[in-house]
């Protein structure tokens, strides 16, 4: 403690222990002012409200917290505990803390903008702040009224602001645009941010980051963090978006649209070059993103060498050897890439002979641009004992295991074992691993073979599909005024983080009517992020549309009816289980045919367990009856 820095101090400070205090009249007349400075050579200092953790007392009229770091740092602040009266509704009714994270030094005036108020418990606050600069103030405010809330506290910290420098080139004249070009004197990987990142993006900001590549490379880009906005709404209806396109510009095709929270998303480009926008329009900003990119040369995928040099021929399986383990491996790992071929067959050791037994062959496939990896199975047939055939998973016997990177590892997606066939296989990005191993053989078990295809369309075939977003069709009246659609890679699982529209565009005075005949999509009414649901969402508008409740779960038969010429359907799953989808018909009609309802949807029979479902379609059929 510097004492010497410590002047007259009103009563309820007394009880403090602080870095050192002054009375500020300079900077906001009337205001108690704590100045943190120093952390004292510790990794961290210390900071609470009044008394904690007894409760604070009323009629604190406005006491300041002042961060104040070196003009190369920024402040980290960490509540580790947060407990503010909130007022009816809103934290400006009653007791709260305000936070002005984009300073310049550490003085604040009542004309100074404020970032936010925070109020209640620490769940209902972002327990991490950023200073965008080399200082960070905290207002906090206690009403008349004697709560028993005991206030705050709270670790902060000072950090190099350089370790969150862009490596790449800012254009004059811009505010957040930046050029990364590959050459042989720039590195080939580097990191970018939004603008003043970790702190809060500023309010109304589009930003560019193009990349350019040499011939023959590529260009991946990894974001290892994104924190836009909270929930799970489409990034249709979202102001704060990272766009990603294949190429030098937005007319480009997008492959990647990311909104609200997400962690290690990976995209790939196709050529040499690469172009990312943010765009951020919202009233709430959030903290935006930390990515990721690397220039790499068309054919590195990562693959060992001898992986690549398997890419080349088929793989040859020796039979006149004893099995060696470590030998069979790498004789039948498979790394194949998009660029080699865009379809193709793959199969067991030997197939359609039976595998060898103690044999593991990984196959691996790699895409890019929008490319999702589709295997389709056509023969499958593996030893299971008769004990095991009661088996739900299939450790400890013969089985193939696909895997996809989520979150930045290898998560396993499904395994599949015995003698049925199982359903398609879709990557939820560029890669895809198939792992497959044999313990025991039999000398009647054939063992699999499928076909594989890099797709764009994400196994969706009706409609056109539109380039301006990752997975998007049209389904237009004047080309076909009925058919069907269904959910990505169905009849298999749909892929994670994913999201598709289905624009349905009539004739005037005509309407859709949709008949779903199957559905089954990963979540619990009312489908929010809460739950961690996965949903399909209906609307007449691109907007969200309040007269269609959210659709999840294991659902009966149903019918859905657009209101006029427009209707969007809208599918999006997050990054955890997943469902086999739906398929559905649609059928164009004008809008007086009136639509004789079945009465099998009607009478709304729900399976055991699945009373919330039968809401679900309570619900529909309710719309569909005010509707008509
Ligand atoms: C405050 O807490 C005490 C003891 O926990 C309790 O007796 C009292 O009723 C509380 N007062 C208010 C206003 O909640
Ligand atoms: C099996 O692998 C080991 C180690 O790689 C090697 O030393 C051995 O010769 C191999 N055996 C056969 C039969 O190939
Ligand atoms: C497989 O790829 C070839 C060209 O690479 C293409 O002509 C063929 O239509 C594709 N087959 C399927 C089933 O996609
Ligand atoms: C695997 O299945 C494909 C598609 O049905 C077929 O064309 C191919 O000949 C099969 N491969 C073998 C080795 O039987
Ligand atoms: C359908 O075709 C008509 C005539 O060709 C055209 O005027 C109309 O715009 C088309 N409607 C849509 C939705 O494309
Ligand atoms: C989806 O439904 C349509 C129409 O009922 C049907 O023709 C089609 O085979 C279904 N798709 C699958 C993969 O079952």
């Amino acid at each position: 403690m510097r004492r010497d820095n410590v002047m007259e101090v009103s009563l309820f400070l007394l009880a403090l222990e602080i870095t050192f205090i002054v009375v500020g009249d300079a900077v906001h007349p009337g205001c108690g002012c704590l100045v943190f400075s120093s952390t004292y050579g510790k990794d961290r200092g210390t900071f609470h409200s009044p008394d904690y953790p007894k409760a604070y007392s009323p009629g604190i009229d406005c006491l300041l917290y002042s961060f104040v770091a070196g003009p190369e740092q920024i402040i980290e602040l960490t509540f580790v505990d947060f407990d503010v009266h909130k007022g009816q509704s809103d934290c400006a009714r009653g007791d709260y803390v305000k936070i002005f994270i984009h300073l310049d030094s550490a003085d604040v005036n009542e004309y100074t903008p404020w970032e936010n108020l925070m109020c209640g418990r620490l769940t209902d606050i972002s327990p991490v702040l950023y200073s965008s600069g080399p200082g960070l103030v905290l207002e906090f405010h206690s009403g008349h009224r004697k709560s028993n809330s005991s206030g705050f506290h709270g670790y902060f910290r000072f950090i190099d602001r350089r370790s969150f420098r862009i490596d790449g080139l800012k254009l004059t004249g811009t505010m957040c645009d930046y050029q990364f070009v590959s050459s042989e004197q720039s590195p080939t990987y580097g990191k970018f941010y939004s603008p003043r990142y970790p702190s809060t993006y500023p309010k109304n900001v589009r930003c560019s980051y193009r990349f350019n590549a040499r011939f023959k490379e590529r260009i991946r880009v990894v974001f290892e963090e994104i924190s836009l906005q909270r929930g799970d709404l489409s990034c249709l209806n979202r102001a704060d978006l990272i766009r990603i396109y294949d190429g030098k510009s937005s007319s480009d095709p997008s492959i990647g649209l990311f909104c609200n929270q997400g962690t290690e998303l990976e995209v790939l480009s196709t050529g040499s070059d690469l172009y990312v926008e943010f765009v951020a329009n919202s009233d709430r900003p959030g903290q935006g993103f930390k990515a990721t990119f690397q220039f790499q040369m068309a054919e590195d995928h990562g693959a060992t060498d001898s992986q690549r040099s398997s890419r080349l021929g088929s793989y040859s399986f020796a039979t006149q050897v004893e099995p060696n383990v470590s030998e069979t491996r790498s004789s039948c790992d498979l790394a194949i890439s998009s660029d080699t071929s865009k379809n193709g067959t793959i199969s067991s050791p030997l197939y359609p002979s039976p595998y060898p037994s103690k044999t593991t062959c990984r196959y691996e496939f790699q895409g890019r641009g929008k490319e999702r990896v589709r295997i389709v199975f056509h023969d499958f047939n593996l030893y299971q004992s008769p004990e095991d055939v009661k088996e739900k998973e299939c450790d400890n016997q013969d089985s193939l295991v696909a895997f996809v990177h989520i979150d930045g590892r290898m998560d396993k997606l499904d395994s599949f074992c015995g003698g049925s066939l199982p359903k398609p296989v879709m990557s939820n990005g560029p890669r895809l691993k198939l792992e497959f191993q044999s313990l025991f053989a039999s000398r009647y078990s054939r063992g699999f073979n499928a076909t594989y295809s890099f797709t764009e369309n994400f196994g969706i075939s009706s409609g056109t599909q539109l380039p301006e977003y990752p997975c998007a069709f049209v389904l237009n009246s004047n080309e076909t005024k009925s058919g069907y659609f269904h959910s990505p890679n169905y009849p298999g699982f749909y892929p994670r983080d994913t999201e598709c529209h289905y624009f349905f565009h009539g004739n005037l005075k005509e309407k859709v009517h949709l008949h779903f005949t199957y559905f089954d999509v990963e979540g619990v009414l009312p489908c929010e992020a809460i739950s961690a649901s996965d949903y399909v969402e209906f609307s007449n508008f691109m907007a969200r549309d309040r007269k269609y409740a959210r659709h999840c779960g294991q659902l009966k038969e149903f019918d859905v009816e657009s209101d006029r010429k427009f209707f969007r359907v809208t599918f999006r799953s997050n990054d955890r289980l997943d469902g086999t989808g739906f398929n559905a018909t649609y059928h164009f009609m004008d809008e007086v045919e009136v639509f004789t309802q079945q009465p099998s949807t009607d009478a709304a029979v729900c399976r055991p367990g699945a009373a919330a479902s039968c809401l679900g379609l309570a619900l529909v059929v309710l719309a569909i009856k005010l509707s008509t």
